[in-house]
């Protein structure tokens, strides 16, 4: 039976990596592991060490973590263990599947991208827009960081094919209204695209609710391992020709789109995962836990520490970007990681347009709260920004 809140010292106490106090706060470059994950990987190796489709019984037990690695993402993700697709990690799946889409485009065909996207999620539509002479827009984003869906519908038109877009900034944290993209791409007839590589971290994933035809994630954001995701709409799926080795098998559906062998003792690592998540407490008692430590954070922040996009806990995850005044944040990151707190500098964070359009000049420092952060360690890193400010 789930718990209804996070019990935060239980949920540590599942972390090795957590036992030295080190504060890690960079969730968002790829989360912590509870032990039960390195466990589950470890033990596939021992005694699940064989391919797929073999008649003997280690064999047989690959054959099971793969079904059981497909039905998880599938309930994590809201969609059927047919319509989930593995791969190395998003940037990989997405440069295979965009290409598998973009099979039937034709020269002058429109991908719409988002203005706060993560360049594994721009990237693969300019390459094939390169290749295959198509025509890719940036979405503009308010002044206030969220995007701009007038200019999303301007930009609409019937040569466009996809819409893409991060479903919570990498960067700042800033959540689109997913739902809402995805009707605006169905209006014109284009496919619904999403990064939820950071969003799936910190909130739950219904791909019928909001409309998508594709979603991808990265279970190393979210206390898995380095692996990617990606589910596709079942008719969507039977409709593209796969990019597959022949003999490979085409069933069920989303296996068309995998290619070579699988990395098995990942996807052991992944249920082992989504057992954790589910022990914890779920989404349910994530999302609360996180959006305190969010607040907190923002309600003791001194003036001197600049954050860059939303001033609340409204409309975003809590992943912070800041510049403290006066400091570097090259200087203000090994300062911290000095003593006893992680947290990174970085000038794009791979957000190439939103970092465009915030105003700083040189790095910043990013802050990615998860639900293994303590109030303490916020209250920590806060009189660490603070002391940096004064010296
Ligand atoms: C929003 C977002 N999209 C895509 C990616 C790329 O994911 P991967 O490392 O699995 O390729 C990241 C990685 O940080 C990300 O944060």
């Amino acid at each position: 039976m789930a718990a209804l809140t996070l019990d935060p010292t239980a949920v540590r106490a599942r972390f090795s990596s957590l036992r030295s106090g080190f504060a890690f706060l960079d969730a968002p470059g790829g989360s912590q592991v509870p032990d039960c994950v390195g466990d589950a990987i470890a033990r596939c190796l021992r005694e699940a060490s064989a391919n797929m489709g073999a008649s003997y019984e280690s064999s047989r037990r690959v054959g099971a973590i793969v079904a059981e690695a497909e039905a998880n993402a599938a309930a994590f993700l809201g969609c059927e263990p047919s319509e989930i697709i593995f791969g190395p990690n998003m940037t990989s799946l997405n440069f295979t599947l965009s290409r598998t889409a973009g099979r039937e485009f034709a020269p002058g065909d429109e991908i719409l991208v988002s203005s706060l996207d993560h360049d594994g999620g721009v990237a693969p539509w300019l390459e094939l827009a390169h290749d295959r002479d198509l025509r890719v827009q940036h979405i503009e984003l308010r002044p206030d960081t969220t995007l701009d869906y007038d200019d999303l519908a301007a930009k609409l038109s019937e040569r466009t094919r996809i819409v893409a877009f991060a479903w919570a900034s990498n960067a700042i944290g800033t959540i689109t209204d997913a739902a809402r993209v995805c009707e605006l791409a169905h209006s014109v007839g284009a496919l619904a695209w999403v990064d939820a590589v950071h969003y799936a971290a910190h909130e739950p994933i219904d791909v019928g609710a909001i409309g998508a035809d594709v979603l991808l994630c990265s279970p190393y954001k979210f206390c898995g391992p380095h692996l990617g995701i990606a589910y596709g709409r079942s008719s969507l799926l039977e409709s593209w020709r796969p990019y597959k080795a022949r003999p490979a098998p085409t069933s069920p559906l989303g296996r068309r789109f995998e290619t070579g062998t699988l990395p098995y003792e990942l996807l052991a690592g992944f249920n082992a995962t989504i057992g954790y998540l589910e022990e914890i407490g779920g989404m349910a008692a994530i999302v609360p836990y996180e959006r305190s430590l969010g607040e907190r954070f923002l309600d003791t922040l001194p003036s001197s520490v600049t954050v860059y996009g939303l001033p609340t806990l409204e409309g975003r995850v809590p992943t912070f970007l800041v510049n403290v005044e006066g400091a570097p944040a090259a200087e203000v990151a090994t300062a911290l990681g000095e003593r006893g707190v992680g947290v990174w500098a970085h000038n794009t964070w791979y957000s190439l347009n939103l970092y465009q359009r915030l105003g700083y000049e040189g790095d910043a420092i990013r802050i990615g709260f998860i639900h293994y952060n303590t109030a303490d360690e916020v209250d920590r890193l806060v009189s660490e920004l603070a002391a940096c400010a004064a010296s």
